[in-house]
């Protein structure tokens, strides 16, 4: 593999795009995550992404497209409300779930009559997208049930040589994976919540949306029981350490048993706990922080967004007995931010 500065080149890219060609795999920044991309149209291609995934095959990817205009060659029939979307988020974090085109490979569909679809806005993203002139099936480029990686080292510790290049686009913006919205119901529904908020869905849609979190869906019974999105399954986006999502008061009470027997701790949490935690735990606390185990958390959704995956997985380097993040707001803007901590500290499948 290929070592890629943040520098990439044109010739980095044209490489990257004769590579996808090939039916090799290439890890991309977008906005969101890095996404470890292949030709959506070769079967050869996706089989091999499901295997260094190691990702069970009835789970679909999301196709990265260059512009709306190019929806058609993937979904059909395409309801108004999704032109409605892209108009307004594309190119951006959104995912969304429509009609697979017939020529389709079941491989990107998970076997679904669906496809997602969506149109990154990471500079880089694109102009492989344009040089590569088709789509890239794209899941997060970790393995399966692991952090998404928010930059191109995470992305080759976790892959390593698995992956045939990797593009190196610095760290990504949003830092979460896009909001996920289906429009193939009934009604348009939030599969997953993501930092365009269900707010700023329905106020383009001009009507309610379903906003559950795909944590808790069952599939439609037509569908059978099979879990279809794997951001479904609990465990999903997990580091390694133990991890506990509770209150600002739960987490100084856990966090000082715990000092009590000497364990090492990491901790996520808001300015006014961790001011707390000093008062309460004294030198305790702050050998603590002298051991870079805590991280103070913004007061942004958005800023706390882009650092989560990597906070995470910094603390996951430390071999500490469990990780206390303190819960985060109950706005909506949350939402996409909640979701993921929830998911990171469900038990272990
Ligand atoms: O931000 C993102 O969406 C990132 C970047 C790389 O674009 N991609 C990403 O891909 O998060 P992945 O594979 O890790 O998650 C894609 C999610 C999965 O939960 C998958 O089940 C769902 O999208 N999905 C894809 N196609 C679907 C479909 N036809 N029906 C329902 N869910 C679908
Ligand atoms: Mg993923």
């Amino acid at each position: 593999m290929s070592i890629h500065n943040f520098q990439t080149t044109d010739s980095d890219l044209d490489r990257a795009a004769e590579l996808l060609r090939q039916g090799r795999l290439v890890a991309f920044p977008t906005e969101t995550v890095y996404g470890l991309g292949c030709d959506a149209s070769s079967e050869a291609a996706l089989k091999r992404l499901y295997l260094v995934k190691g990702r069970p095959v009835d789970h679909p990817v999301i196709v990265h497209i260059a512009a709306v205009a190019d929806l058609e060659k993937w979904a059909a029939p395409i309801p108004p409300a999704a032109y409605k979307l892209a108009e307004a988020f594309w190119p951006g974090p959104l995912t969304l779930i429509l009609p697979r085109a017939a020529q389709v490979s079941r491989l990107v569909t998970g076997g679904q009559d669906s496809v997602g679809l969506r149109v990154p806005a990471h500079p880089l993203a694109r102009k492989l997208i344009e040089r590569f002139g088709g789509g890239l099936a794209a899941p997060s480029a970790n393995r399966f049930g692991r952090l998404s990686p928010t930059t191109a080292q995470a992305v080759r510790e976790g892959l390593g040589d698995d992956v045939d290049m990797v593009l190196d686009g610095g760290p990504c913006d949003v830092g979460i994976e896009s909001t996920i919205v289906s429009l193939v119901g009934e009604r348009p529904a939030i599969l997953r919540p993501g930092m365009i908020d269900v707010k700023a869905i329905e106020a383009v849609l001009g009507l309610a949306v379903e906003a559950g979190s795909a944590a808790t869906a069952k599939t439609k019974p037509d569908q059978g029981d099979a879990i279809r999105v794997p951001g479904a399954l609990p465990s999903h986006y997990a580091p390694r350490t133990p991890m506990a999502v509770a209150q600002s008061a739960d987490i100084i009470e856990l966090f000082g048993e715990g000092l009590a027997i000497g364990r090492n701790q990491g901790v996520i949490a808001f300015e006014e706990t961790v001011e707390a935690m000093k008062s309460s735990f004294g030198q305790g606390f702050l050998n603590a922080m002298e051991f870079e185990t805590w991280i103070v958390a913004p007061d942004d959704a958005g800023e706390y967004a882009r650092r989560i995956y990597d906070s995470l997985r910094r603390l996951d380097q430390l071999a500490l007995h469990k990780i206390l993040v303190e819960a985060v707001p109950t706005g909506t803007a949350w939402d996409g931010v909640r979701d993921r901590l929830t998911r990171a500290s469900a038990p272990q499948l």
